[in-house]
């Protein structure tokens, strides 16, 4: 078997209560309504393990809204469960799948979320991974009363110190320290299994052991979307999943090289990150049905909300006019970038460039049959744009369950996918080492155990 077939596709979904296009939730399929509801959860994130998909995502833009109910009536907003519960009840109606909760580090701290995730990793049995961010959006930084002029790079300063610190928390215990209580001896554990942490940085100052055991999988997956300069080093130095946008293959490429390529400098394997662009999609039985059912969606659209791309808002300029010159935003420069490109290279209006880049946040978007879209996942991943997806399902739940009964069944057939999970943790799944106790790496060699003489 050469290197090319052993290599396997990663695939996770990116869930949305009702999909990700903004037309999604007015479509007869979806859910109809803001309600809570946790059976939809649990139905969207068992298809998936059904589908033998690595990861179910839980994305969070915590408190935006904080910043103006101006349009809130007709905004496709993201109002929904916080993540890390979500992530605890759902690990008790599924056993294998991998689940991806986002904490921004500006509104937690080391210590608190250290004990969290190390408490969800032995409750779902090691399928836990944390997406980082450390994104500061206005109505955000007002709901936890921040200061929003903290910049970018003090923003990933202070998140690198965060996971530092995680990361010595969770190494706090050895991983075998709570296996040898001895009741006869009244023995509970080994002071040597415990290690202390000092730590006084230029953002956190703690003295302190974590008050669980090591998580089931060293530390949970850490996955990043950073697409900065400063975000992909952080990616290079942290990540083992990365999510991006790119909607041509050679963009991909590019990032794909790029952010591996930074990994030497911090002793890492470029196998050892997962690169996973967005893909969302339309299946139809002839390509004519799924270009219907696209078309569908964005009639769906909405143009009488409060109208923005990529958050800049566009209320004051003609729906059908060119891109007025725009600053950079503050936060998302790399997708604003990609947004600008795409309007000058196809003399794009504003409403053609919502539905063309914003109405899908810039993420690539297949149209076809099953085969179509087997053929351009296979496609982007054997030319080494991409280790996997993280799939943008349009509508939800329909979408995903067209992708796992028509589309995963063709990469199996190729050989491109697993057809069963062959581990139990996340790090198994997505074929990532588990990560050793720092403190037992820095320690001397134990001395050779002598067999008795026989
Ligand atoms: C697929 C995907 C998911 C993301 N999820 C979140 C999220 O849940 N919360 C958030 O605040 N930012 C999220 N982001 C934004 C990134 O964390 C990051 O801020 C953005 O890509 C800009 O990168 P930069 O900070 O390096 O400029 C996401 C980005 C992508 C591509």
């Amino acid at each position: 078997m050469t290197k090319q077939q052993q290599r396997q596709l990663t695939l996770g979904v990116f869930l949305t209560r009702h999909g990700h296009h903004p037309g999604a939730w007015r479509q007869p399929e979806s859910i109809g309504s803001g309600r809570p509801d946790f059976a939809h959860w649990a139905h969207m994130v068992q298809t998936a393990e059904r589908g033998k998909l690595d990861t179910a995502f839980f994305a969070d833009f915590v408190g935006q809204s904080g910043a103006s109910t101006k349009g809130i009536e007709r905004r496709f907003a993201f109002l929904e469960f916080e993540p890390l519960t979500l992530a605890a009840a759902l690990a008790a109606v599924t056993s294998k799948i991998g689940l991806v909760a986002t904490v921004n580090t500006n509104f937690d701290q080391p210590y608190a979320l250290a004990r969290r995730f190390a408490s969800l990793d032995h409750l779902s049995g090691g399928r836990i991974g944390w997406n980082i961010v450390s994104s500061l959006a206005d109505g955000a930084a007002r709901s936890f009363g921040a200061d929003p002029s903290f910049s970018h790079a003090d923003r990933y300063e202070r998140a690198s110190e965060f996971v530092d610190l995680t990361r010595q928390l969770w190494d706090s215990w050895e991983d075998d320290a709570f296996e040898n209580a001895d009741r006869e001896s009244g023995v509970y554990l080994d002071p040597d299994d415990v290690h202390p942490v000092h730590h006084k940085g230029r953002y956190y100052e703690l003295d302190s052991v974590l008050d669980i055991a090591r998580p089931i999988q060293g530390h949970p997956v850490f996955v990043q979307a950073g697409n900065s300069d400063v975000g992909r080093d952080f990616a290079a130095k942290y990540a083992e999943m990365i999510y991006a946008a790119a909607q041509f293959i050679e963009d991909a490429q590019a990032f794909y090289a790029d952010v591996k390529g930074r990994m030497a400098r911090f002793g890492r394997d470029p196998d050892h990150l997962k690169v996973m662009p967005g893909l969302s999609f339309a299946i139809g039985r002839t390509r004519d049905e799924a270009q219907d059912k696209f078309d569908a969606l964005e009639a769906a659209v909405d143009f009488r909300g409060e109208l923005n791309l990529m958050g800049q808002d566009m209320s004051g300029y003609p729906l059908d006019g060119p891109l007025p010159d725009l600053p950079e935003p503050a936060n998302g420069k790399g997708r604003w970038k990609q947004l600008t490109a795409l309007a000058r290279r196809e003399n794009l209006t504003i409403r053609q460039l919502f539905l063309r880049f914003n109405a899908v946040r810039g993420h690539r978007v297949v149209i076809g049959t099953p085969a179509d879209i087997a053929d351009q996942i296979e496609d982007w991943f054997v030319k080494r744009a991409v280790d996997g997806f993280n799939l943008i399902p349009p509508v939800l739940p329909t979408s995903l369950d067209e992708f796992v009964d028509l589309v995963v069944p063709e990469l199996q057939r190729r050989g491109l996918f697993r057809t069963e999970y062959e581990g139990s943790t996340l790090r198994e799944h997505l074929r990532l080492p588990r990560p050793a106790n720092r403190n037992r790496a820095a320690a001397p060699a134990p001395s050779p155990v002598l067999e008795p003489a026989s």
